[in-house]
This record gives structure tokens, sequence and C-alpha cells, in this order.
């Protein structure tokens, strides 16, 4: 396993292989991250992964400084699942003094996270297609636990003919259904345990759905009440029930079925997850 810091000597390793699967991720790895390792290796033959915690996508109150490092760990775990590549710029070498582009998405980063988190998806479309131009992946691997994450970058792929595929997988989670984060670590025992109401409250509109529900506004409320039953849950920052592609909220689940969404703090410690149903 190579461990490259620098674009030149990154894309002088990348010519070794005719087809490479991508991992952009921000370190502090967990069984989500691997999961597309895995698949990427297999999928590809050779599996790249960078290691990036991205200035640009964090508010300037948001918890850049002291999100979850831990290099080693993560270098040990990429060691053993086979990973060919790993990519671990510094912000020099990302962003040197100048740089001034950057690439905006349009509508679909406006509502949800848009909303509460300006610029975020600013900053994640201007990195990832940076990583994308310095890796060149024939396919690039993102878990379906970012879910407006994974439509901005598939509309800002689909909308810059970039040349690779975009895969997205399964949210991958703990026994109790919390979909695992890097920002789980954040959380005191109390708050961990009430964490679990997420994909709770997700399961209860899901299987409204399945007894044939289809007013958006009934599911939204199902999020509410769940959310609103866990007393270390605050009031949620959304309850979200939009359609897959635009992420525009529905009046009616159609035949195109819906992205149940959800944002909730939990102390300090904001926490998304989501379901689809239907489609
Ligand atoms: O999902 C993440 O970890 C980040 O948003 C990404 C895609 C690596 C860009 O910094």
């Amino acid at each position: 396993m190579d461990v490259i810091p620098t674009i030149a000597a990154f894309r002088q390793a990348r010519t070794r292989y005719p087809t490479l699967g991508l991992v952009p991720t921000m370190g502090f790895l967990h069984e989500g991250h691997l999961s597309l390792v895995r698949r990427a290796k297999q999928e590809c033959g050779a599996a790249a992964v960078s290691i990036f915690v991205n200035p640009t996508q964090f508010g300037p109150r948001e918890d850049f400084s002291t999100y979850p490092r831990d290099m080693e760990r993560d270098l040990a775990q990429l060691r053993s699942l086979g990973t060919d590549l790993v990519f671990t710029p510094d912000v020099n070498e990302v962003y040197p003094p100048g740089h001034a582009t950057g690439v905006d998405v349009g509508v679909v980063t406006e509502p949800l996270e848009g909303a509460v988190r300006p610029g975020h998806f600013r900053g994640v479309a201007t990195v990832v297609c940076k990583l994308f131009n310095i890796t060149q992946p024939t396919r690039a691997y993102f878990g379906q636990k970012d879910a407006q994450q994974t439509v901005v970058i598939r509309k800002m792929v689909r909308d810059l003919d970039m040349p690779l595929e975009v895969v997205i997988c399964p949210t991958v989670r703990e026994a109790d259904g919390l979909a695992m984060s890097s920002r789980n670590t954040y959380l005191a025992p109390a708050e961990r345990q009430a964490a679990a109401v997420l994909y709770r409250a997700l399961r209860a509109a899901e299987k409204r759905f399945a007894a044939g529900e289809r007013n958006a506004e009934a599911l939204r409320d199902v999020l509410r009440t769940t959310i609103a039953g866990e007393p270390v849950a605050a009031a949620p920052d959304y309850v979200s029930v939009a359609d897959r592609d635009t992420l525009r909220e529905l009046q009616t689940v159609t035949d195109g079925g819906a992205l149940l969404s959800l944002a909730v703090r939990f102390g300090k410690t904001r926490l998304i997850d989501n379901i689809v149903v239907g489609g």
C-alpha cells in the first residue's frame, strides 16, 4: 500500500492501475468506509482512498478543528483490506495560496443540509471534483448515509461530463440501527443510547408507508412524533419526505418513491440519517 501526500506522486502511481475505485473520506474510518473500500477493490481490482479533512465544507461554527483524526489506525485498517493507494494531502496541497475556484451544483444544494449549513455543498463538490481530477477513478464510492451529498455528486458528475461512475452503497448501521458516522464518537453514553431514535423514526415512517400511507405530511408527522418521544433528542433541524433526485418536498409519495431524511441534535452533536421508501 502506497501512502502518498502529493498530487504529482499520486498521478505517477495512478498509471500502474488500468481501473481504480476511489473512496473519498475525511478519515477516522469505520465499518461504513471499510465496506466501500471492499467494494471498490472487488469491483475495480484496485482501490484508492483519500484521507483529507476538507476545511471548506465546515462552517465557521462547525467542528473542523475537533473533527476526529487517527491516521495510524486508518492506515492499519486500509492495509488489512489490501488498499492499493492512499492519498493523504495537507491543506496547502489541495488549496494552495490563491486557490479560488469552486463548484456550485445549484438547487439540489439548497434544502435540507444546505439550508442549515450554508456553503457546505460548495465545499464538498469542489473537493470531490478536485479528488476526481487528481485520482482519475474508474468508479467512486459513497455511502447512502449522506443522501444529499450523493445527489449533489451524481448531479455534478452528470452536469460536468466527468468520465467516471458514481456508486452509492447502503448505510452501515450499529446493532441498534444507528448509522455509522465518525461523529458518533462525540456522543456521551446517554446521547449514544438516545440516538437510536433516528432509525426508529425512519422505520416507523417506513412502516406507515408500507401500510399504504402516501400523504407526505403524515409521514413527516410520524418522524416528528417519534423524535419528540425521546427526551435527549432536540427538536429536529428538519424532517423531510422529498423527491429522491430533486430533493423537493413532496405532498404525495408517488411511484417514484421518496427520500425520508432528518437531522437531530443530541447534546452538541448533530446527526443525520435517511431511508428510501418505494420507487
Ligand atoms: O463524506 C465525506 O466524508 C466528505 O464529505 C467527502 C466526500 C470525503 C468530501 O470531503
